[in-house]
């Protein structure tokens, strides 16, 4: 059974929580900021991870201020914000503070027992995490490969250097290189890594728009940088690099395209049922996630006759000129008289998501809950490739799920 994230957050102090605060919303483009490959010495020539030492150059001044002053709030006064990346926005805090840290659970009301990816963005703030500076041979590939980008990694933790709360208590931290500009440009300007879990309140859809986040954190954290909307629209993959290597949570990152890399041939995904009462390998797969306040519908068989039905439970007996949502991923569902009379009358409101489900998930669900639905349907896609981590998602906010 999931559990509610809000039943299990630790009391809160208010203070902690930023309540009564004024949330700036500061639009940035993410053109402003570049990163040209680091020049190569001629020693490290042959570096597989050279590219990953780039500086920032930052061409506009609005942006440098923008950076500058969230940099502030992050490293001066222990204060979290949001930052864009190319997964959803995430609420970043000073991963080497215990105060911002703290801020960060308080903000979101989240449960202490779900860790924190630290995003980095260089290897010199990697070192300074892992046991003696080393980075394990095994992670080598997954890093040149995919670095910057939508890639969580496990690494061992360096003892006493995060404070414990990031990482709740696990031998390992997790750790993301994110290739969104502004956020890798933010990291370098603060100059520390930074603790970021996506920026919505404990058990909502990832905020993937500026106002997602201003939905749910306003008046709770000081700044939002807009760069608008998220091009992966769903969290990063989380991997286990073990002898046997995982993936804790499926992303952007494909198991297929992570099985071609040499090493990685039989990689699995975590198949996420974990028992509340285990120790699950990714603490945050036991709590219930993702949900809109409407009841999620999800058809893995989406046909119009399964769409129209499922339609029809979610207004029951009582409530039946009840406006339904209907989230679209698949063409076949498109000819059908009766949905297409039940759109036109406003009856039934329709997200088209086929262009990009992935992308577009959070923000149907928002969008549609914003209305005031009875209950969403959605259509589900094929397990496989990046709908797996459509599916990943859509199951932890379903509460009906239709075979
Ligand atoms: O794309 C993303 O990863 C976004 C953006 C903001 O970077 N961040 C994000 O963070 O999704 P969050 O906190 O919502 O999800 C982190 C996931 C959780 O499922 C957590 O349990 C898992 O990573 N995790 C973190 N540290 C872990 C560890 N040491 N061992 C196992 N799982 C860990
Ligand atoms: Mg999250």
């Amino acid at each position: 059974m999931a559990l509610d994230p809000r039943q299990h957050a630790a009391a809160v102090d208010p203070q902690l929580m930023g309540q009564g605060m004024d949330t700036a919303v500061v639009a940035v483009d993410p053109a402003w900021f570049q990163f040209p490959a680091a020049p190569t010495e001629p020693t490290s020539g042959n570096d597989p991870l050279a590219h990953l030492d780039a500086a920032p150059v930052i061409t506009n001044p609005v942006g440098r201020a923008a950076l500058e002053r969230a940099a502030h709030h992050l490293v001066a006064e222990s204060q979290v914000i949001s930052m864009p990346t190319e997964t959803v926005y995430g609420l970043a805090g000073n991963a080497l503070d215990a105060r911002g840290v703290a801020r960060i659970f308080a903000a979101k009301q989240r449960p202490s027992d779900n860790p924190l990816i630290v995003h980095v963005a260089s290897l010199a703030m990697l070192r300074a995490l892992l046991p003696g500076g080393e980075i394990p041979k095994s992670h080598v590939p997954l890093m040149q490969r995919f670095w910057p980008g939508p890639l969580t990694l496990l690494f061992p933790a360096a003892p006493g250097v995060l404070p414990p709360t990031v990482t709740a208590g696990q031998p390992t931290v997790a750790v993301r290189f994110p290739a969104h500009p502004v956020a890798r440009a933010l990291i370098a300007v603060a100059g520390v890594p930074l603790a970021a879990p996506s920026a919505n309140s404990s058990g909502r859809p990832s905020p993937t728009l500026a106002e997602h986040v201003k939905t749910d954190l306003s008046g709770r954290i000081p700044l939002i940088l807009d760069a608008g909307q998220c091009d992966c629209g769903l969290e990063s993959t989380v991997v286990a690099v073990t002898p046997n290597p995982v993936v804790l949570r499926p992303g952007g990152v494909t198991v297929e395209t992570l099985r071609g890399v040499p090493g990685f041939e039989r990689i699995v995904c975590h198949s996420g049922h974990v028992e509340a009462s285990a120790v699950p390998e990714a603490p945050g797969m036991k709590y219930r996630h993702y949900s809109p306040t409407a009841p999620v519908h999800l058809l893995l068989q989406p046909t119009a006759g399964a769409v129209r039905e499922q339609i029809e439970a979610i207004r029951g007996d009582s409530n039946l000129t009840a406006v339904v949502g209907w989230v679209r991923t698949v063409d076949t569902v498109a000819a059908d008289a009766w949905l297409e009379a039940a759109v036109q009358s406003g009856s039934v409101l329709a997200f088209d998501a086929r262009e990009d489900p992935n992308r577009e998930l959070f923000r149907a669900l928002r969008w549609l809950d914003e209305r005031g639905v009875a209950g969403i349907v959605v259509e589900g896609t094929p397990e496989e490739h990046l709908g797996r981590a459509f599916m990943n998602r859509v199951k932890k906010a379903a509460s009906v799920v239709v075979s």
